[in-house]
């Protein structure tokens, strides 16, 4: 049975029996703690947490789920069940069917004839665990299902109590297993052998909810959910190993063709050896995650979700390296696996061309690593072995991962291929001082010394207070003052300090936003702020100068916001989340941000997209924002639960971590709603026009926006406008008509130098004619060393180094010509007749020896080399040179 009738099977089974077909969820959901969905039942978890009326007519739904897990990875193709991506089929039950429904539909599913829409199953080879004391579960596997009682165990917290690993919906489990066959381990059920008795389906008995805690088994009960609910995971690729037979689920329908395709592209076969055929199996698993990946908008990275994908497709190209194909595979992988997934993801069809782009361009990035890399470990191990050793050492291991981008478990691969060993210690010594730099050198940046624990006692008794979106002027107090680094009761004039108050209107930089400007003052004194720091979530630090006066602790002062500046950092914030929104509706979704930056009249924003935005896109993006603005629509802010918020359509960054209250800034109701601490415009009109700079790339499939927002728009356009008007003046004419008038101009000079270059040839060709005839005499060789005029190219001088030749005939004729070029190069060629040639004369020879006169470089075939130096003035020393090893020659 293919795998996707398995599906249609269990959809219509469910659907049979009154549950709402959902599709499948993206693999990335904005939820902060996640970085993959991972089961089937992720998409409804405020409908289990009761945060949520469930929107299905029965309160019943059916799905099957996109999955990745990657803790496994090191597992794949060693056992037989471990995918990184697949399905999970599941029916859910918000308050409706409990334990006996949820039990009876899969046992009717799983053993139901493949006549009467079933999978077929035999019964007998069917055994379930249940919870420790879930005796309810028991009986009804027992009494109604007719399970003997041997082939129920029982299993505690760690098997059979699910969670999703965080806070969230969780309850006592029931499993059911298939007994694969003697062939696949020992008798005794799934507590005895758990590769014999493969698990395919979880029946998650869904009651309580979780608090924090680690691990599968260590977390605390927080107390029962509002309802009893259902939650099921049927894994579609183990069905599909059993009914298809196969041994294990990288050798099923889906990926199989690709283990057939890297057969073709290797010198290895499958099934031969063990090690080939685990590396068979990551290829086949990896590229289907890496293309779902992809699929739902994630590009390689050097972080989270980006250096996951990075790590998958990079094992794709070691295992097929190992495998005996060096060259390039991800072609044929992704379009293998695309075919074979289509019929399930029609949507692939769409994305075929992206997908192959991001995957390809990867692995021509991976390639050169390995290529630059391998020289350099070449060159390493050979050393050692001269010095008759047998460790590399952990500095050149670290100099291939620093320099080079090599992991370093390809290192110690093939360090073992040479025979040769790595000290890891060393390698991981190194690797700990540059994370200590890097850490210290970030902190530094921020806050003038490394160690943070200097404020850690404010942070705990004395967190400032923020009242910066109400108001621009506070009365504070002086917590703590900071000079070089350290605490002082008091501060003077002309000191570099930070400032702790208790209350400050000053933003902190955080959420892309510089800090605020402004003062504080008392009395006289006057301190300029510089800059405006959070330490954690709590502690603002003011970076100041002293002006005027001084300050002690316990002053009381006045703290007040630079109004212009808060104004524009205002207008620039705003904008940069109307240009997210508009990006998002000409990009689509998968235009996910990567980073953002505003200070007053300017932003940044950072996106995963893999191209190049064309002008039409970018002036798109440019009129929806400036339409926003145009809008006027209230600036909302709204203060609510994370889970609210998220149920609103905020969205959120992803890996940002909030706490319980968040902010939701909102823009044109669903146009934009973000999750925002930052300082914002009233209306939307206030931002001003906005002018977009231009977008470029920032690195693997990251794209950066830049714009200008109120007066800094006006400036750059208004700017913009005189140069154009320059243009204009000086061609005399109109500015509409500038675009072609260029055209114009840009078009007839070419042909001017086309012309040009024309008569120039026909010159130099001309000269050319009556050279050979001017030849010297030299050692019974006819020789001709020349300068030509300046501005003759590489190419003129080949063109009239070969006529000469030509024109030698059959005499033993040599010709060494140079040029200055007219751009500070100095090419030169040298060309020698067959005749010459037999007696011994090698152009590259003597293109090396005039190359050493003219700080240059060259070389080529005996009948005819070139090269290039920079140095005009030893042309004729080389030239004598030349002429001298000529003379030489027998
Ligand atoms: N949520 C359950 C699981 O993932 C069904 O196993």
């Amino acid at each position: 049975m293919q795998t996707h009738e398995i599906r249609d099977r269990f959809t219509n089974h469910f659907v049979k029996a009154g549950h709402t077909p959902v599709p499948s969820a993206s693999l990335i959901l904005d939820d902060p703690n996640l970085l993959f969905v991972n089961a089937g039942m992720v998409p409804f978890k405020p409908y289990f947490l009761g945060q949520q009326n469930p929107p299905f007519p029965n309160g019943t739904a059916t799905s099957i789920q996109k999955c990745v897990r990657t803790l496994d990875i090191e597992e794949v193709g060693i056992t037989t069940r471990h995918n990184t991506f697949f399905q999970m089929a599941g029916n859910f039950s918000f308050g409706q069917y409990f334990k006996e429904g949820a039990i009876k539909h899969a046992w009717s599913l799983l053993t139901d004839s493949v006549e009467d829409g079933g999978f077929g199953l035999d019964p007998e080879r069917l055994w379930v665990t249940v919870y420790l004391d879930d005796d309810e579960a028991a009986d009804i596997w027992h009494k109604e299902i007719g399970i003997p009682e041997e082939r129920i165990q029982r299993l505690g917290m760690a098997d059979n109590y699910w969670s999703m690993g965080i806070p969230g919906p969780c309850g006592p489990c029931s499993e059911i297993y298939y007994d694969r066959g003697p062939e696949y381990g020992k008798e005794g059920g799934p507590i005895a052998d758990d590769n014999r008795y493969m698990e395919i389906w979880n029946l998650v008995f869904m009651q309580n909810e979780r608090g924090e805690g680690i691990g599968k088994d260590n977390f605390e009960i927080l107390g029962p959910l509002p309802k009893k609910n259902i939650d099921t995971g049927l894994g579609v690729e183990r069905v599909a190993c059993i009914l298809q037979g196969v041994d294990n689920v990288y050798e099923t329908d889906l990926l199989r063709p690709v283990i057939d395709v890297a057969q073709e592209l290797t010198s290895a076969k499958y099934g031969v050896k063990h090690e080939d055929d685990i590396r068979f199996r990551v290829i086949a698993d990896h590229s289907r995650t890496g293309m779902m990946l992809i699929l739902d908008g994630v590009t390689p990275g050097n972080e989270g979700r980006g250096y996951i994908l990075r790590r998958l497709l990079r094992r794709i190209i070691r295992s097929a390296r190992l495998l005996g194909a060096p060259g390039h595979t991800m072609e044929k992988f992704m379009n293998t696996i695309m075919d074979t997934m289509t019929p399930s993801y029609p949507e692939i069809a769409d994305n075929r061309e992206r997908i192959l782009r991001v995957a390809v361009t990867e692995e021509n990035a991976f390639l050169k690593t390995l290529e630059s890399g391998t020289a350099l470990f070449e060159d390493a191990a050979a050393a050692v072995k001269e010095s008759g050793k047998t460790t590399i050492a952990g500095a050149d291991a670290f100099a291939l991962h620093d320099t080079y981008g090599f992991p370093i478990d390809l290192t110690l691969e093939m360090a073992a291929e040479a025979g040769l060993e790595v000290d890891s210690e060393g390698f991981d010594a190194l690797m700990a001082e540059q994370r200590a730099r890097a850490k210290a050198d970030n902190r530094a940046k921020k806050h003038g010394h490394a160690d943070l624990s200097i404020y850690r006692e404010w942070v705990d008794n004395n967190p400032t207070e923020f009242a910066g979106y109400e108001e621009l002027e506070t009365n504070s107090k002086v917590i703590g003052l900071l000079a070089d680094g350290a605490k002082v009761q008091a501060v003077e004039e002309g000191q570099q300090v930070e400032v702790v108050l208790d209350v400050t209107p000053l933003y902190a930089e955080s959420g892309g936003q510089l800090g605020d400007r402004g003062v504080i003052t008392m009395g006289d004194s006057l301190l300029k702020i510089d800059d405006v720091q959070k330490i954690g979530k709590k502690l603002w630090v003011h970076k100041a100068t002293v002006e005027k006066g001084g300050l002690a602790v316990g002053d009381a002062v006045t703290a007040t916001v630079d109004d212009a500046w808060r104004h524009a950092a205002r207008q620039a914030h705003s904008a940069t989340h109307l240009i997210h929104a508009a990006l998002r509706e000409v990009l689509g979704p998968t235009a996910v941000q990567a980073g953002s930056m505003n200070k007053p009249g300017y932003l940044r924003f950072d996106f995963n997209y893999t191209e190049s935005l064309t002008p039409s896109q970018l002036a798109q993006i440019e009129a929806i924002t400036n339409e926003a603005v145009d809008s006027d629509w209230t600036v909302n802010t709204i203060e609510t639960t994370l889970d609210e918020a998220k149920a609103m359509g905020a969205m959120a960054l992803f890996g940002e971590n909030y706490g319980n209250v968040v902010r939701v800034v909102e823009m044109g109701g669903p146009f934009s709603m973000e999750l925002c601490g930052g300082t914002h415009v009233a209306h939307s009109s206030q931002i001003g026009p906005v002018a977009i700079l231009g977008e470029a790339s920032v690195g693997s499939g990251v794209r950066r926006i830049e714009a200008y927002s109120g007066m800094d728009s006006f400036r750059y356009l208004s700017k913009e406008r005189a140069l154009m008007e320059g243009v204009a003046s000086s061609l005399k004419a109109p500015s509409t008509d500038v675009p072609d008038r260029i055209a114009a101009l840009t078009q007839k000079l070419k042909e001017a130098e086309k012309a040009i270059d024309d008569m120039r040839k026909a010159q130099l060709l001309a000269e050319s004619a009556g050279l050979a005839a001017k030849a010297d005499q030299l050692n019974g060789f006819e020789v001709i060393t020349l300068t030509l005029s300046k501005g003759t190219s590489a190419g003129d001088l080949r063109t009239v180094a070969t006529d000469v030749k030509n024109a030698f005939g059959e005499k033993a004729g040599v010709v060494v010509l140079a040029a200055e070029d007219g751009s500070g190069k100095v090419p030169f060629v040298a060309a020698a007749t067959k005749a010459a040639v037999a007696r011994g004369v090698k152009s590259g020879e003597l293109v090396k020896t005039l190359g050493g006169y003219i700080d240059g470089r060259g070389g080529g075939k005996p009948d005819m080399a070139q090269g290039s130096g920079s140095n005009a003035e030893g042309l004729q020393a080389g030239f004598n040179a030349v002429r001298d090893l000529l003379g030489g020659l027998k």
